[in-house]
């Protein structure tokens, strides 16, 4: 018997929110060994990269590793040996990553060295141009860089060797934006949040496509919808305000017909997230996603005073939600949350209610290389998103 094949080694692009986005790959395909460094992260996985970039919220690029810890001079060889393999004209592109101090001008004589030589040997090639170090995702797809053409990644190593890899999928960066801006129904005012989060908070929670999931504070339904599109197939949504709950139908169904989908068994539904128990069985959920009510939006001249204050009432007000979820979840069931934190002057007040949360019935879940939270934050922005996991004893 042939032994089985090596596993290829991927290089996971990883967009803003980096160990958020190694969180998730972790979740999804299981990472036993990997190398990370702030902006790529290398596993040797077995995936299908153009079906697993359509699962991730976190990711950007995908790419192959074609070679590890190379000469400089031998880079040429290995990017022109893989053009050759290409049919009819050719396209390409090269992105570097983690090399500082190389110029675009720089990266354009590379580019032109490769062309011209390819050329020489009869072939037709036209290269495409960085504006940035690396080429965006819009460059990449446009020009088809992972179909008949190719896109090389280049990392330098601190041994000042190289390594290179070929994209091979691209973040679906046009769904997202016809999702986050074209959805009917909308609530700017209570925030939505962006729908790459909600799959990266869904795929934390690693729970089966068959679970029940449910968002208590649905909002808009961003999660519940993400859910649909990922072949979630059983989804319920709660949230206090009438709103709310018509914007979640209309959105659902809206994202059902825009994307083809067959609308999953869904109940939506008006209720307040501390009396969930009265319309919801006890032990029948198997994971809770959620973006939780954050607070009034902040004008930038609070005490701080009263944001302690604003803390200390959605802090009442978290604890009172997990004591319904420990009613309706199943045991073992999963909740994926948000809590928030927010800035003052140069510090952030957090609410703290891991230990209240775990006497209640539960367990903090630690993350990827053992976070146990994650934190999301805009640069000037006054409120920063804390992702929490916690498993029901
Ligand atoms: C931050 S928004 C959720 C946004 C949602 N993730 C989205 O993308 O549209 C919080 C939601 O919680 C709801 N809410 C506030 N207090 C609530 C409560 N006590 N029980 C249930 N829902 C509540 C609000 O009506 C609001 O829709």
């Amino acid at each position: 018997m042939k032994p089985p094949a090596p596993n290829t080694r991927f290089w996971f692009v990883l967009g803003r929110e980096s160990l958020i986005a190694a969180a998730e790959i972790d979740a999804v395909l299981g990472l036993k060994k990997y190398d990370y460094s702030t902006q790529i992260l290398k596993a040797e996985i077995s995936c299908e990269p153009k079906k697993i970039i359509n699962r991730l919220g976190g990711t950007i690029k995908i790419a192959r590793e074609l070679a590890e810890n190379i000469k400089e001079k031998d880079l040429e060889k290995i990017i022109v040996d893989e053009l050759k393999t290409v049919s009819g004209k050719i396209n390409f592109g090269i992105s570097f990553y983690n090399i500082t101090n190389i110029t675009l001008k720089e990266i354009k004589i590379i580019g032109l060295q490769i062309k011209k030589f390819l050329k020489t040997e009869g072939y037709s090639v036209r290269y495409v141009e960085n504006k940035e170090e690396a080429l965006s995702s819009v460059t990449v797809e446009k020009n088809n860089l992972t179909g008949r053409g190719r896109e090389f990644l280049i990392q330098k190593n601190p041994d000042n060797t190289f390594s290179v890899a070929q994209t091979e999928a691209v973040q679906p960066f046009e769904q997202f934006s016809a999702r986050d801006f074209g959805r009917p129904g909308r609530d700017d005012l209570s925030g939505m949040l962006p729908p790459k989060l909600a799959i990266i908070m869904i795929n934390l929670a690693q729970t089966p496509l068959n679970s029940i999931l449910l968002d208590p504070f649905c909002g808009s339904g961003t999660i519940l919808s993400e859910a649909l599109l990922l072949e979630y197939k059983n989804l319920i949504g709660s949230d206090i305000s009438e709103k709310a709950v018509a914007d979640t139908k209309v959105n659902i169904d809206w994202i059902a017909t825009k994307f083809k989908r067959e609308l999953p068994s869904h109940k939506i539904f008006k209720s307040e997230a501390t009396e969930l128990s009265k319309n919801i069985h006890a032990n029948s959920i198997d994971a809770i996603v959620t973006e939780p009510y954050l607070g009034k939006p902040l004008r930038g001249q609070e005490t701080k005073q009263e944001l302690a204050s604003q803390a200390k009432q959605l802090k009442n007000l978290y604890l009172q939600a997990f004591q319904q979820f420990n009613q309706i979840l199943k045991p073992k069931g999963k909740v994926v949350f948000i809590i928030p934190r927010f800035k003052f002057a140069n510090e952030w007040i957090t609410i703290d209610c891991k230990n209240e949360i775990e006497k209640i019935g539960f367990v903090a879940l630690p993350f990827f290389e053992d976070q146990l939270r994650l934190v999301y934050s805009r640069p000037n922005q006054k409120v920063a998103r804390e992702i929490w996991r916690f498993v029901k004893r």
